[in-house]
């Protein structure tokens, strides 16, 4: 990866974060995009002390479309290839049944999950394909494969992340663009801390006993897929813990 440029969006925690510095370890230039920018720049120091060529941070939010394009635009302004791109951001809000679901809640996953990777990927893909070459990598979930009981609307949207991969490796076929998804299970995040707003009592429990995935752990998997040799292509990956045998069957030890 020495040299290439990567764009990661979702950089300022989890997953994003780890894989901005599992790229930097290889030597690669780092564009990370989040909403919070201080955090994004912690990312990036790290990101540049671990060996990136450089690491550069812009405000983004993907549930914008005027904000996508002027991540890009930036982006830009930096280099006209974009290597390899990391559509991360994203997340759950709520646990609620159909029956009392939130629409504010509802809309956010679809903004973020759904609509947030179509915009960026469109606005990314002039950066990939006059070059002949490129790697998008879509952070899916075990939710857009399996439903559960109070995640109606963030299986919808992983489900329609896993389609819109399926969708625009056809569409990009002969190109030698490639596109994949990478669809974990249980990590631990920020993301319960996120689905249940702040309640970290809540958060925790979800991890109550259990050995989850770490955010190295799926940063791994991607670097991982990113540097197969030109003519391979990871579709599709579902890594999930050893406790997780099935989205429902979690192994959990007794509290001692
Ligand atoms: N942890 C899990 O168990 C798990 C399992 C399967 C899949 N996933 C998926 O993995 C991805 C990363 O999640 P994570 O576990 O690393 O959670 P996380 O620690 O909460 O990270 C989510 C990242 O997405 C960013 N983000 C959220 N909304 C955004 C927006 N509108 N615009 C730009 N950035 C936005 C957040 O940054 P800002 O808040 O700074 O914008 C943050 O950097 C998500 O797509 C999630 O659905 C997670």
């Amino acid at each position: 990866m020495k040299n290439r440029w990567v764009l990661i969006t979702g950089a300022s925690s989890g997953f994003g974060a780890a894989t901005a510095l599992a790229f930097a370890r290889s030597g690669a230039n780092v564009v990370l995009g989040a909403r919070r920018l201080a955090k994004l720049e912690s990312v990036a120091e790290q990101a540049r002390e671990a060996g990136a060529a450089s690491a550069s941070t812009h405000v983004l939010d993907v549930s914008s479309s005027a904000s996508v394009n002027e991540f890009l635009a930036w982006t830009q302004t930096l280099t006209p290839q974009i290597h390899v791109l990391v559509n991360n951001a994203g997340g759950a809000l709520g646990l609620d049944p159909v029956a009392t679901g939130k629409d504010e809640d509802w809309e956010m996953m679809m903004q973020t999950n759904v609509l947030g990777v179509l915009r960026v990927t469109r606005a990314t893909l002039p950066l990939m394909v006059r070059f002949a070459t490129g790697h998008i990598i879509n952070i899916g979930s075990i939710a857009g494969r399996v439903a559960y009981e109070g995640g109606a609307a963030y299986c919808a949207a992983k489900a329609g992340e896993l389609q819109i991969t399926r969708a625009l490796r056809l569409e990009l076929s002969g190109t030698h663009v490639r596109v994949s998804t990478i669809d974990p299970g249980l990590a631990e995040t920020e993301f319960s801390f996120v689905r249940f707003k702040g309640d970290e009592a809540r958060a925790a429990k979800v991890y109550d006993g259990v050995t989850p995935l770490t955010a190295e752990d799926v940063a791994e998997a991607i670097h991982w897929v990113a540097t197969r040799p030109p003519h391979v292509c990871v579709d599709e990956m579902i890594l999930k813990c050893t406790d997780q045998a099935a989205i429902h069957k979690v192994n959990r030890k007794p509290k001692t």
